[in-house]
């Protein structure tokens, strides 16, 4: 073992030196370097860490995974973390956990109503309609681009079982509402956190106040593992079924590799099983795998340890755009942070003032030709979508609590773009200068 130690030193040392070979800074140049509205921001640490992992070949989840739930956990002061395979997943099952038998009288079953918004990321919504739930869709305001508050018992009927929203951009929602509503009718409550990771409310880590919270480990988000997810819960009840439906629907929750972790492997009774089948072999959902590999994790422990400055570096970033173009607030509604919240921003939002004299397609030409990319608010509507195309003919699936006038007006003159920590202080002055340039030939 001595010698393989040995020759492994050697090879993270080597990786080591070829990261600073290959991913060390490059020289930005205005107008030909691409800032781009996000990306993976890294050094050696992740490179070695996914080597380490490698040469270890365990492969699924594992030790990397393990740390990285028990850190984040910590981090944000919840008591448990789940680790998946995507933000997508995390949603998936966050609420397929909520449909479990084992929750009795309190699941949600088919067609049950789960109020949301449309304008935001589609897999915030997707896992109702996967699980035979029905979307209804409530407008946001403006300049938060969050849920209208204001609209939420209008949208509530008897079918209503819970709440499943994302704090857009990075920007909380008004939590205190929905959780009063959610309290005063007994419902779920479900925080999207993909955009979100750092951001507070009140003091406290959003994803941490529902029910469950999710989040996204995809490159653009403020950590990544290339792929990956993960969902928190205070509940013990609700880990478990979320570790069942991530774990083929398995009743037994042993780790990966491990056996017997109840002590009772062979002597209970399930279903109509013989007493004392095996229970790594009983399945109490109809789940799926949505497990992470290790050297994802790995990855992820090394950008753990980059989170706090990733988070102030997001609000520096965010805070420089902001002032550098405050004078443009007859042009663009300008976004502002929740009342009683600290986003850790996702990016930038843009809305373009009526009768503003210019279009959409006009000022996000003029930042993409300057090497500026920019991105829609996702969705911007998400029932106007093709894949909305066949419920909304038959009329069925979801339901609108209201018109959906803003969230129109976003799909139609929103756009962002980044202040990710890969976005330096010269890039960023570049990115202002380059906005006002667009008022100057008008
Ligand atoms: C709000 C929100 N939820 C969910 C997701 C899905 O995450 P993933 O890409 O990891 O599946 C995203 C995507 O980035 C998102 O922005």
């Amino acid at each position: 073992m001595t010698k393989a130690n040995d020759i492994k030193k050697e090879i993270l040392s080597l990786v080591r030196k070829y990261h600073t070979e290959a991913h060390g800074p490059s020289e930005f140049i205005e107008g030909i370097t691409r800032i781009s509205y996000g990306g993976r921001v890294f050094d050696h640490k992740e490179l070695t860490n996914l080597v380490d992992s490698a040469l270890e070949f365990w492969l699924t989840t594992g030790r990397y995974s393990y740390m990285f739930e028990t850190h984040l956990a910590e981090f944000l002061g919840i008591a448990h973390c789940i680790l998946t395979n995507s933000g997508s997943s995390a949603n998936l099952l966050a609420i397929s956990a909520l449909t479990s038998e084992k929750l009795g009288d309190r699941r949600i079953q088919k067609g049950d109503e789960v109020i949301t918004v449309a304008a935001g990321f589609p897999t915030t919504v997707t896992p109702m309609l996967q699980n035979g739930l029905v979307p209804v869709f409530v407008d946001v305001t403006l300049p938060t681009y969050n849920i209208d508050v204001a609209m939420l018992e209008e949208a509530r009927s008897s079918r209503t079982r819970a709440v499943m929203l994302a704090h857009t951009m990075g920007n909380p929602f008004d939590i205190e509402s929905v959780l009063r509503f959610c309290e005063k009718h007994d419902l779920w409550f479900i925080e999207d956190n993909c955009d979100a990771l750092g951001s507070k409310y009140d003091g406290k880590f959003t994803g941490t106040f529902g029910h469950i919270g999710t989040q996204s480990f995809y490159p653009p988000h403020h950590i990544t593992m290339g792929e990956g997810g993960a969902l928190y819960t205070g509940d013990p009840l609700v880990k478990r079924l979320i570790e069942s439906f991530r774990d083929w629907g398995r009743d037994c929750h042993c780790a990966s590799g491990r056996d017997n972790t109840c002590g009772n492997r062979f002597s209970q009774k399930f279903g109509e099983l013989p007493v004392g089948y095996d229970h790594k072999y009983v399945f109490s959902h109809f789940g799926y795998n949505l497990k992470v590999t290790d050297m994802q994790a790995a990855i992820g422990c090394a950008q753990l340890e980059k989170l706090p400055l990733f988070i102030s570096s997001r609000m520096k970033n965010w805070n420089m755009l902001h002032e550098g173009i405050s004078s443009l607030a007859d042009r663009f509604i300008l976004p502002e942070p929740t009342k009683n919240s600290i986003p850790c921003w996702f990016g930038y939002l843009f809305t373009l003032r009526e009768g503003a004299g210019f279009t959409r397609e006009d000022i996000v030409s003029h930042l993409e030709a300057r090497g500026i990319q920019t991105r829609m608010l996702f969705a911007g509507n998400l029932v106007k979508h093709p894949c909305f195309d066949g419920l909304r003919k038959r009329g069925e699936g979801y339901r609108l609590a209201g018109d959906l006038s803003t969230t129109d007006k976003i799909m139609r003159n929103t756009f962002w773009i980044g202040v990710y920590p890969g976005i330096t202080e010269k890039m960023m002055e570049f990115v202002i200068r380059t906005i006002h340039g667009f008022f100057y030939k008008r």
